[in-house]
C-alpha cells in the first residue's frame, strides 16, 4: 500500500485479515461482501422520496447503492479512501465526521453502524454535532444504535451472504460502559477480525446524549429501537 493510503488506527480499534483495514479495524474486504440486509428499505420508510441523503461512514457503498437505486442523491462520507473506491454513483467525500464542515445541508444525515456508541464522548459528541450542522431545519438524522443487550449477549451470530459474523466477546475495560468488542468474520475463503471499544447507551442516555447535540428523537423505527429518527431542535 502506498504510504499516503496507510493510516493511523483509532485508539482501540483494530483489525485482522487480509487487504486494506480502515483506522476503525473495518476490513474493506468484508464490507464489499456484506449484504445490505434491510437496512435501505427502513432508511426509505424514514425519509421523503428522492431525498438528499448525507451518508456519514459509507464504508464500500454497501446501503449507498441500494439508496441509489431507489432514487435517492447520496453524498457518501468516509475517512477511509480504500474504502471509497469501491462507492458507485454517489458523491464522495473523504474525511472524518467530526470535522466534516459541507456548505450545505441535506434532507436527511444518516449516522449508521452504531458509530453514536465511540467509547470516547468526545469523538460521539462530534459526531452527533456533525450530523445536527448538515440537516435541514425541516429534514431529519437517523441514527442506528445498539440493540440494548448486545454488551451481555455474547457470543452470538449471524449469516450474512456467504459469511458468518460473529460477536465472539465485549470484555469488561477499567470504564464499566465500555466494552472491548471482537467481532469475526468467517467466509469460505478467508477470516476477518476487527476489534473495538464500544460505550453502552441506554435509552435514556441515547436520548440525553442527542439532545446535548441539538437533536431530539422522533420515533424509533424498528421493534427492536435499533433506528431512530431524530429532528433537530430549534
Ligand atoms: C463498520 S463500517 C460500516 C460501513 C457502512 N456504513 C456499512 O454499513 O456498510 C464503518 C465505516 O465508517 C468509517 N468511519 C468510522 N468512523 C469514522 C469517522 N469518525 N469518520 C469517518 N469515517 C468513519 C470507517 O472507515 C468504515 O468505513
Amino acid at each position: 500500500m502506498s504510504d499516503f493510503l496507510r493510516q493511523v488506527p483509532r485508539e482501540g480499534h483494530g483489525g485482522t485479515g487480509t487487504g486494506a483495514i480502515t483506522p476503525d479495524g473495518c476490513a474493506v474486504e468484508v464490507y464489499t461482501r456484506l449484504p445490505a440486509g434491510d437496512e435501505p428499505d427502513v432508511i426509505a420508510s424514514a425519509v421523503p422520496a428522492g431525498a438528499a441523503l448525507l451518508e456519514l461512514g459509507c464504508g464500500a457503498g454497501r446501503v449507498t447503492h441500494p439508496l441509489l437505486d431507489r432514487g435517492f442523491a447520496v453524498t457518501a462520507v468516509d475517512e477511509s479512501p480504500r474504502m471509497l473506491e469501491h462507492v458507485r454513483g454517489a458523491r464522495t467525500v473523504c474525511s472524518p465526521i467530526e470535522t466534516l464542515e459541507l456548505d450545505e445541508r441535506f434532507d436527511a444525515v444518516l449516522l449508521p453502524s452504531f458509530l453514536v456508541h465511540a467509547s470516547d464522548v468526545r469523538v460521539r459528541d462530534a459526531l452527533l454535532h456533525a450530523c445536527r450542522r448538515h440537516v435541514a431545519d425541516d429534514g431529519c438524522v437517523l441514527v442506528q444504535r445498539e440493540g440494548e443487550d448486545w454488551h451481555t449477549r455474547v457470543p452470538r451470530e449471524r449469516r450474512a451472504g456467504d459469511g458468518l459474523v460473529r460477536i465472539a466477546a465485549a470484555d469488561p475495560t477499567d470504564d464499566p460502559r465500555v466494552s472491548a468488542v471482537r467481532c469475526e468474520y468467517v467466509f469460505p475463503d478467508g477470516t476477518w477480525t476487527q476489534t473495538f471499544l464500544s460505550r453502552r447507551l441506554d435509552r435514556t442516555e441515547f436520548e440525553e446524549v442527542l439532545a446535548g447535540a441539538g437533536l431530539a428523537v422522533d420515533t424509533y423505527l424498528t421493534g427492536d429501537r435499533t433506528w431512530v429518527r431524530a429532528l433537530p431542535v430549534r
